[in-house]
């Protein structure tokens, strides 16, 4: 006969195993979800152009952010991280990331929206190569999930340009 403590044991292993096979199955549903998203930015002003004392171009803009990211949520998903990034080149680095705004997007419900906001981040140059430059406005994603790995992407709106003076 088994003692009560060899069952529970038993017990145990056994959720334990169909646990983790539900999560398996989980993630691999996930995975053959197929996601629409879209995204669109307009920059509705250019509230502040300025070169800083110290040198570095500072500007501030007013943006108005509207996305559908309904699709990305699966019944596995526990939120969206969100953040824009402008994105842009200079002779110093092929790639000069700054984020702009964020937000965390915790149901499917909030996640058509638009808002209109201003940077909520610093936009400051290393340097003073913003004039006339081009630049892309980036929609980054991390989909966090209940159960299995995180995944994150993108969309990348073109044709930003910044002013040719200061302002
Ligand atoms: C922002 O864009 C959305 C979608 O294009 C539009 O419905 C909304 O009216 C715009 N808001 C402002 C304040 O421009
Ligand atoms: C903007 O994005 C496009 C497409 O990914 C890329 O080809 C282009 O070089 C980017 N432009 C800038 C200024 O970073």
């Amino acid at each position: 006969m088994h003692s009560f403590g060899y069952r529970l044991n038993g017990l145990l292993t056994f959720s334990v195993t169909i646990l983790a096979i539900m999560c398996a199955m989980a993630s691999l549903s996930d995975n053959l979800n197929t996601a629409s998203p879209s995204a669109e930015i307009q920059v509705t002003n250019i509230n502040r152009f300025q070169k800083q004392p110290q040198g570095n171009d500072e500007v501030s803009l007013t943006m108005n952010i509207s996305a559908d990211l309904q699709t990305l949520f699966t019944w596995n998903t526990k939120q969206l991280f969100v953040f824009v990034a402008a994105e842009y080149k200079t002779p110093e680095n092929s790639l000069n990331q700054v984020s702009l705004w964020d937000a965390i997007i915790p149901a499917k419900e909030h996640a058509k929206f638009w808002i209109q906001t201003s940077n909520k981040y610093r936009f400051i140059d290393q340097g003073n190569n913003l004039r006339g430059k081009e630049f892309n406005l980036t929609l980054h994603w991390h989909v966090m999930p209940k159960t299995g790995k995180m995944f994150a992407d993108k969309i990348v709106l073109t044709g930003y340009s910044f002013p040719e003076e200061y302002r």
